[in-house]
This record gives structure tokens, sequence and C-alpha cells, in this order.
């Protein structure tokens, strides 16, 4: 079987004594679930995968989450590639704080992440705690924030007049980002959620895909909620992930926020990525 060694950064965690490119029993995916739902990030360093053993470790844990607005990469349906080229001039992708496609009505429940062009230095993921964010907060800053409802859109990144939208396109960007009108649209979810599998509760997601508060004037919910992301992403409640290349992470959309860093222009950096859907009980 194999072991769990905690990351002492106060979450995450790494898993050895696996190779992800056998079939895994049910006995093992529940020990791995169980192990992620601890540990929020999980990575599984000394792995050599396929796009083939990628997509079905993503499957054990729920099946493909909805990758819209990036084109996968080619002969996969599944798999997208976080991609910079050594010489890319344009800006860096997933800079911000985020949980993946928080703004679709079932978002998904987890995101992999594996490490084929590693650079040198740079280049680290940051992962921000939100059990930890609310758990440290008075009971009467809970209660207000658990009184409200999120609206969640991805417009700010991929509608046309988006992040990456029309102006993005006439950069040099590798990755291939399809903006679209359809990023205009909204979902609502509360802003602190129980975790679907272990009823803790935390925020979800934050100002980014989340435009504004229910009920709540824009001039008076923007800067709460601008207020709120310096909190969530404190280096208290923050985990960072060093890569090296053949490293797996998965990481829990439910309980973390993430966000790339930069810190390795001239080197180039490349990830393969799967979503994994919604939980559904049993
Ligand atoms: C992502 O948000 O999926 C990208 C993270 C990274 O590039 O480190």
């Amino acid at each position: 079987m194999f072991t769990v060694e905690k990351s002492g950064q106060g979450f995450g965690a790494s898993v050895r004594g696996i190779d992800l490119r056998d079939e895994l029993s049910a006995e093992t995916v529940a020990a791995l679930r169980e192990a992620w739902l601890a540990h929020h990030v999980l990575a599984f360093p000394e792995q050599d995968l396929s796009d083939d053993d990628l997509e079905r470790f993503t499957q054990y844990f729920g099946g493909f989450g909805d990758d819209p607005f990036i084109a996968p990469i080619a002969g996969r349906q599944h798999v997208i590639a976080i991609s910079r080229r050594a010489d890319e001039k344009a800006p860096l992708f997933a800079e911000n704080w985020h949980s993946d496609w928080s703004f679709q009505a079932q978002p998904p429940a987890g995101t992999c992440l594996y490490g084929k062009v590693i650079p040198p230095v740079g280049g680290d993921t940051l992962f921000a705690n939100q059990h930890a964010a609310f758990e440290a907060l008075p009971t009467d800053k809970q209660a207000f924030y658990q009184s409200l409802t999120a609206i969640h859109s991805a417009a700010g990144a991929y509608a046309p007049e988006g992040t990456y939208g029309e102006t993005d396109q006439a950069t040099d960007r590798s990755m291939t980002i399809r903006p679209s009108a359809e990023a205009r649209a909204t979902h609502t979810h509360p802003l602190v959620r129980a975790h679907p599998e272990t009823g803790r509760l935390g925020f979800f997601s934050t100002l980014g895909y989340i435009v504004g508060i229910e009920g709540m004037a824009q001039e008076e919910a923007i800067p709460l909620l601008r207020e709120l992301a310096q909190w969530q992403g404190r280096e208290a409640f923050q985990y960072r992930h060093r890569w090296e290349a053949g490293t797996l992470v998965m990481w829990d959309n439910r309980s973390v926020l993430h966000c790339a860093t930069g810190g390795y222009e001239g080197h180039d950096r490349l990830l393969h990525r799967t979503t994994i859907a919604a939980f559904k009980a049993a």
C-alpha cells in the first residue's frame, strides 16, 4: 500500500509507493480519496504517465468534468495543456486565485495536473485552504459570510472583452483559449459551503469568478469581495507546490483556491490537466 507524507505546510501531502500506470483496485481508490479529502492537495512524485494513464486516474475519482473555453490537446477530449514557451510574452495564465470553473452550475470536484516539462526555477503553484480561511474568522463574521450568495461568471476571463478574450487572441499565447459570449452566463453558489463529502464549511471560490453578491449593490459587493479575497489568499492558509517533471498533483476545488506563479522566463513549462466532475453521492 502507498504512504502519505504531509507537506509540513499546514495541508498538502505526497503519496509514494504507488505506480499510477497500473490499474487501481476499488480499495486503493477509496484510500486515496480519503487521503485527498484529508489533505486537499495530493502530489504523486516520480510517475511516468501517458495521457491514457492520466485519463484513467481521473476517472477513478468521478469521471471527467466539462472544460469550457480551452481547447483539448490533439487527439484527446479531456486533456488540456497548461503551456508556456521560453520566449512567450503573453501574460501568465491563471495567475489569480480561483477554484476551477466555479461559475458552472455543477462545478468540478477536483483537478489533476501532471508535470511534463518543468522549469529549473519558478512556476510553483500556490494553494490556499478555504476551510482554514473560514475557520480563522470570528463567529460574527462567519455568520455574515454564511448569509451571502455569490454570483459566479467566467466573463472577466473568457468573454470576448475578458482577460483571455479578443485582445489576448492577438498575443503569442501558446495555450489555445477559446473566448466566447457564453462566458457571460451566471450561476449562484453559497459564498460559504459545506464540503459535499466532508461537510466541513469553507469559502467557495473568490473574486474573479465571483462577480457579485445576490441582493447587494456592486459598489458594496466588490470592495467586500476584494477585502475577503485578501484574507482568503493569506500566506497562513497557503501550500506552495514546487514542481518536478513526472509529478501528478490532484487538488480539491471545493476546499482550496489555487494560482499559478511565474519566475521562469526563458524556460518552457508544460503540464497536462484533466478535470474531475462534481461529486455524486452513491
Ligand atoms: C491552473 O490553474 O490550472 C494552472 C496552475 C499552474 O499553471 O500552476
